[in-house]
């Protein structure tokens, strides 16, 4: 395995004499037996003086495992501070719950289970700062996600950047790291060329990456998409005539990564509206023939919007596919399911076109 730091530099570092907290050696010891991965104890250090020198109140972080980095944060900030901390693991979230019990910071720690894209796009609180510590084949979607709620001057934190040196290594990583690696390599690519951030790699523990927030909430680069859920009310306000399931649709793109889907949908959905009274326009007049390849292309667009939208439903928990099933996809020309349909297409080509001035503004 690469090396981030010499042996000689780490066992140097490691060997400074410091006072221990046992709960905190207890999590440390209980994590490397049962391979949790947690922070590694020198950038904790870093972390908490980050967060301690920041006088950071607010704090974010996204992946808990058994609280070992939360209870850091916490154990710094002032007695009116809090940090929100993000779980999704049912294995971790009730040993995460009695360590905050034993460490008597509970009182600061606000645990947020389930996933953290989920809980990201609905929670309303800027942070002062940002600590990522999650899977990293989600790392890019839970910058993109998690930045909105930085503050002007913030700092982003984020570990694992040099991922046990394959990062930065010459040589193939063995095949367990090859995709990670990739996706921390692209994430570095994103992280280090953001014109919000101005960011720093420090070469600690996995390698810490830093950035400050050089602009306002409400100026990030958010996805179109992430900006409609957000201001959902605001921008649709008498627009659309099925808006909760257009709502629902939009949440469940936005956690399930398949926002293009959406997009294609509300593509397809105002291309069906054209090409629909392009035909009825020409059954009028009989002059005009010839009108069936707009035929074909009407079905075709039809099969693929019925497919975008099963994609998307294929995500959703039973009951919600159940009912997007009965009200919209169970056809057959005489039913109201048609005219259900008809209107669901009808929103999602004013969608289209609130997306279009969306970009345009
Ligand atoms: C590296 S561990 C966190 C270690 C912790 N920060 C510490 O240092 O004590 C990553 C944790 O993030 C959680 N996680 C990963 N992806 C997540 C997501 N999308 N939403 C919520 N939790 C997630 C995992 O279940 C895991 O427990």
């Amino acid at each position: 395995m690469p090396d981030i730091l010499s042996p000689e530099t780490l066992n140097y570092l490691n060997s400074l004499p410091r006072e221990e907290n046992p709960l905190l050696k207890e999590m440390e010891e209980y994590a490397r037996e049962n391979y949790i991965p947690i922070l590694d104890k020198n950038s904790a250090t870093l972390l908490e003086i980050l967060v301690a020198t920041s006088k950071a109140k607010t704090v974010l972080e996204i992946g808990t495992a058994i609280g070992y980095s939360t209870i850091r944060i916490a154990s710094v900030l002032p007695d009116e501070g809090k940090v929100y901390t993000i779980e999704k693991s049912t294995d971790m979230i009730p040993l995460a719950e009695q360590n905050f019990e034993t460490s008597g910071f509970s009182k600061k720690i606000v645990l947020l289970k389930g996933d953290a894209i989920r809980k990201l796009l609905n929670l309303n609180v800027s942070f002062d700062l940002i600590f990522l510590d999650a899977d990293k084949q989600d790392y890019m979607r839970l910058l993109e996600f998690s930045l909105p709620l930085l503050k002007k001057g913030g700092l982003y934190i984020t570990d694992n950047l040099l991922w046990q040196g394959y990062t930065s290594s010459l040589e193939e990583p063995p095949a367990k790291y090859a995709r990670s690696t990739v996706q921390i390599r692209e994430f570095n690519n994103i992280f280090f060329n953001l014109k919000s951030l101005r960011t720093s790699l420090i070469p600690i523990g996995d390698g810490l990456g830093i950035g400050i927030k050089l602009t306002e909430i409400g100026e990030d680069n958010m996805s179109g998409l992430q900006f409609c859920y957000k201001n959902f009310n605001a921008i649709t306000a008498g627009r659309l005539e099925e808006a909760k399931d257009i709502y629902s649709l939009l949440e469940l793109a936005l956690e399930s990564n398949l926002e293009k889907d959406f997009v294609s949908l509300c593509f397809d959905a105002k291309y069906m509206i054209g090409l629909g009274s392009s035909i009825a326009k020409a059954e009028e007049n009989p002059e005009i023939t010839g009108y069936g390849t707009m035929r074909d292309d009407l079905n075709k667009t039809i099969l693929k919007f019925l497919q975008c939208l099963k994609e998307i439903l294929s995500e959703a928990d039973e009951d919600i596919q159940l009912y997007f099933i009965n009200k919209y996809l169970q056809q057959n020309d005489e039913s109201d399911e048609m005219e259900d349909l008809l209107r669901l297409v009808n929103d999602f080509a004013e969608f289209k076109i609130i997306l279009n001035d969306i970009k345009r503004a």
